[in-house]
Order: C-alpha cells, then sequence, then structure tokens
C-alpha cells in the first residue's frame, strides 16, 4: 500500500512540528508548504536529517508551490498572521481571510479529496471561510481547538487532582476563544465526574472555576509567557490526533470546530461540538444534552462566532 500523504500549509512554529509528529509516527510522507523560500525547505530537511536517528520512514517535502500538495490524504492549514499589537481584530480578520483564500484555491485545485484540519485563527470563522473558499464537502473540513482546549482542563485538573493525566477526560465545547465552554459535569477522573469528585472532597468548587477560567484564558497565558508568538507544541498535537483518527479510521469522539447543519438548532456554522472522526471524515456530529448555564455559555459563545463570521462577510461579500 503506497504511504499515506500529508500537506502542511504554514511552515511557521505549529507547521514544523506536524512535520515532526507525523514523521515520528510515520503517518505518512509529508509535504511543507510556505510562501517564504527556503523556510519548509529548510525544516523538511532539518527533520529528514533526525530519520536515521529516530528511525522514521517518512520523506519530507518544502515547497512554495501548491502542485506539490497533490494528491494529499490530509492537508492541516496553519498559514496566516498572528495577532500584533495595534491590529484590529478587523485587520487580523482582513488578512488571514485573504490567506484563507488562496489556500482553499490551492486545496480545492490539488487535493480535493483531502481531509482538512484547519488551525488557523479565529478559528471557527476561518474554518467556515476556508470550507467556502475551497468548496470541499463540509464533512471533510473541520478545525482544531477542542482538543486543545480539552488538553489543556485535562493538564490543570490532572495537576489539582494529583491522578494522571491518562485518567482524565474533559470536554470544552463552543468557539475557540475566550467564550469557550468547559463542561465540568462532562469531565471526569477514570469515570468519576468532577461535581463528584468535589463532594468526595478532592477540591473545591472555587478551585475548579479557577480551572475553568484558566481553560479558557490558556492560550493568552501562553502568549504572555512566549512574547513573540503563541503556542505550538500542544496545538500540533491536538491536530495530529484528529489526523490519525482519520486516516486510521479510529472513530474517536473529539471535540472539533465542525459544520452544523441544524445540529444544537444551528445551521451553516462552524463551532466546537464532538464529532467522530473516521474514515468519511466527520462522519457524526454528537448532540450532548447541555443544562442552565453550559447552554446558556454555548449561546454566548455561538454568538461570538456569529459576529466574527459578519465581520467577515462585511470584507468578503462572497462568503454571504
Ligand atoms: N500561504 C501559506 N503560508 C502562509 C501564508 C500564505 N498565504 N501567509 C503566511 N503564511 C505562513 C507564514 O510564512 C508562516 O511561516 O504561515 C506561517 C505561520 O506560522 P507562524 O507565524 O509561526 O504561526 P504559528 O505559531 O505556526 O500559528 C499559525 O495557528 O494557532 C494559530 O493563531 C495561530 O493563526 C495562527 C496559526
Amino acid at each position: 500500500m503506497a504511504r499515506k500523504k500529508i500537506a502542511l500549509i504554514g511552515g511557521g512554529q505549529i507547521g514544523g512540528t506536524l512535520a515532526h509528529l507525523a514523521a515520528l509516527k510515520e503517518l505518512g510522507d509529508v509535504v511543507l508548504f510556505d510562501i517564504v523560500e527556503g523556510l519548509p525547505q529548510g525544516k523538511s530537511l532539518d527533520l529528514a536529517q533526525s530519520g536515521p536517528v529516530e528511525g522514521f520512514n517518512a520523506k519530507l517535502k518544502g515547497a512554495n508551490d501548491y502542485a506539490d500538495i497533490a494528491g494529499a490524504d490530509v492537508v492541516i492549514v496553519t498559514a496566516g498572521v498572528p495577532r500584533k499589537p495595534g491590529m484590529s481584530r478587523d485587520d487580523l480578520l482582513g488578512i488571514n481571510l485573504k490567506v484563507m483564500k488562496s489556500v482553499g484555491e490551492g486545496i480545492a485545485k490539488y487535493a480535493p479529496n483531502a481531509f482538512v484540519i484547519c488551525i488557523t485563527n479565529p478559528l471557527d470563522a476561518m474554518v467556515w471561510a476556508l470550507q467556502k473558499f475551497s468548496g470541499l464537502p463540509t464533512h471533510m473540513v473541520t478545525g482544531m481547538a477542542g482538543v486543545l482546549d480539552s488538553a489543556r482542563f485535562r493538564h490543570f485538573l490532572a495537576e489539582e487532582f494529583n491522578v494522571s493525566v491518562q485518567d482524565v477526560t474533559a470536554f470544552v465545547l463552543g468557539g475557540h476563544g475566550d467564550t469557550m465552554v468547559p463542561l465540568t459535569r462532562y469531565s471526569a477522573v477514570a469515570g468519576i465526574p468532577v461535581p463528584d469528585l468535589i463532594k468526595m472532597g478532592w477540591s473545591t468548587q472555587e478551585k475548579i472555576d479557577a480551572i475553568v477560567q484558566r481553560t479558557r484564558d490558556g492560550g493568552a497565558e501562553i502568549v504572555g509567557l512566549l512574547k513573540t508568538g503563541s503556542a505550538f507544541y500542544a496545538p500540533a498535537t491536538s491536530a495530529i490526533e484528529m489526523a490519525e483518527s482519520y486516516l486510521k479510521d479510529k472513530k474517536r469522539l473529539l471535540p472539533c470546530a465542525s459544520f452544523l447543519a441544524g445540529e444544537y438548532g444551528l445551521k451553516d456554522m462552524y463551532v466546537g461540538v464532538p464529532v467522530i472522526i473516521g474514515e468519511g471524515g466527520i462522519e457524526k456530529v454528537v448532540e450532548i444534552d447541555l443544562q442552565g448555564e453550559e447552554k446558556s455559555g454555548f449561546d454566548h459563545s455561538v454568538n461570538a462566532v456569529k459576529g466574527l463570521m459578519d465581520a467577515c462577510k462585511a470584507i468578503d461579500p462572497t462568503l454571504a
């Protein structure tokens, strides 16, 4: 069987880490694409030279031409610019929307059968625009946010309970940003829900509330520490988990930014919800019961995403 092909659009911090992980896990041969000449070629060569030491079998190629992504099975998109001081939200939207347009056209032309995972921020609006610009089926275009947000939540919970991260499951829904909704009721240690653990005296509601807030601010906390960039190890790992579920038909149930066609009472938009990823792409959107503050938090988050979509439509009327 021929090796799978993984195309990474954007060869920056996350793109390079994605290439490293894809090669280490032997998910397939990797093409790292960027508009900057030399950057993807240099990173690919460096990574390829780690192959003999690690013993992985994967070819790595840097590219500045979309023709090199031809026939990719998976495309992971990190292309874009981060928000810089003095840049308004609409400035950032305008720039990254243009990037999504060129990336979408490149994917449509050379990798129309790929499973596409978008990471570029603001995530929920960018993945929605990327699907429209590429014209790929909605079940083949998804966004990575919930896996990362849940991983942050799991990490903090494991520290609080002093248990292995392996035994902590957690759910974060809604848009990627400070309106995300970490669901404490659906988060557990080896099946014991967090509210029960509070009753058992393992923690207090105040401490869990602080963890929920820290999860919401997870990206900003890292930007504040790094000062010159944003998180890249955990975002890359999270997208690779989604890619692996598709390539190996694992049927993982993961929170992802997914197209909604009536689920959760929403239509024609992308927002973070639990989905099953298998060989068919997004095979199912799982509708869980949301109560009280969970529901109002989700609605608030959905409205924030709609606001971003409206701003995108104002910038590029073809999206309307
Ligand atoms: N086509 C392809 N690549 C592009 C384009 C384009 N039109 N425009 C910019 N790029 C490339 C840049 O040259 C850069 O190498 O995208 C890369 C982005 O890399 P970084 O700036 O290092 O950003 P990174 O940390 O990888 O994050 C990428 O993911 O989490 C989000 O907010 C983050 O939107 C950002 C994205």
